[in-house]
């Protein structure tokens, strides 16, 4: 089976122009790669490129007076497959708690998409011991009632964005403890400062999700590269 990537661009690029010049050129032969740009560019990428495109985010109800959300609908009705939840920025700065992030999962496979519930840990949790009870409340309360497969990202708070990956060690025992932790075949990605570096420690993994290289098409080629060859 191909590898699969998710490209988390985050609030980047700030033009289309900028999009389409990170995402003209990718190997999709290679593996699967499901572009997550900003909402903004989601509707022209797929129309210029046709590129798989996934959604940072989404909100539960169809439509109706929430000011400034996007419904799973919405993105599903302009060509998008995967929608992230429980990103940890998500999490952190916006306050999506578990039984949000429950909601979102619903919403997203009763529209027939996938969702890709990240989970993770802080720094303070790893360093307090609490790793495992986290990653299972998190696991548990995020998949109550949800009965499919889905994807399932690993994301240590800590390794985001800042140039420490996990140990391979450690997340390869987080890849065992999800799988012993759910009750389906879930795909499980790493995520967390991966870059053409690191990405062969965690050849065990389905894929990844990758923030900050995903932006750099020549370090992204380059990741795609080492995983497929
Ligand atoms: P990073 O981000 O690859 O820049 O660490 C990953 C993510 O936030 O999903």
């Amino acid at each position: 089976m191909k590898p699969l990537l998710i490209a988390n661009w985050k609030m980047n690029p700030l033009s289309l122009e900028g999009a389409i010049k990170i995402s003209n050129n990718l190997p999709r032969d290679k593996a699967e790669i499901i572009i997550c740009p900003p909402f903004i560019f989601i509707e022209k990428l797929k129309k210029i490129l046709d590129i798989g495109i996934g959604a940072q985010n989404c909100f539960w109800e169809e439509a109706g007076a929430f000011t400034g959300e996007i419904s799973t609908l919405m993105l599903k009705l302009m060509g998008v497959t995967h929608v992230i939840v429980g990103h940890s920025e998500r999490r952190e700065i916006f306050k999506e708690n578990n039984l949000i992030i429950n909601k979102k999962i619903k919403s997203i496979l009763k529209e027939g998409l996938i969702p890709i519930l990240c989970i993770g840990e802080t720094k303070i949790e790893k360093e307090s011991g609490e790793t495992w009870d986290v990653l299972k409340k998190q696991l548990k309360e995020g998949l109550t009632g949800v009965n499919r497969d889905i994807i399932i990202a690993y994301e240590p708070i800590w390794a985001i964005g800042s140039g420490i990956a996990c140990s391979s060690d450690v997340a390869e025992e987080v890849m065992v403890f999800i799988k012993k932790n759910t009750f389906f075949d879930n795909k499980i990605l790493y995520g967390g400062s991966v870059n053409s570096n690191n990405v062969t420690d965690y050849s065990s993994f389905s894929g990844f999700l990758i923030g900050g290289a995903s932006l750099n098409p020549v370090e992204f080629n380059k990741i795609i590269e080492i995983i497929t060859q």
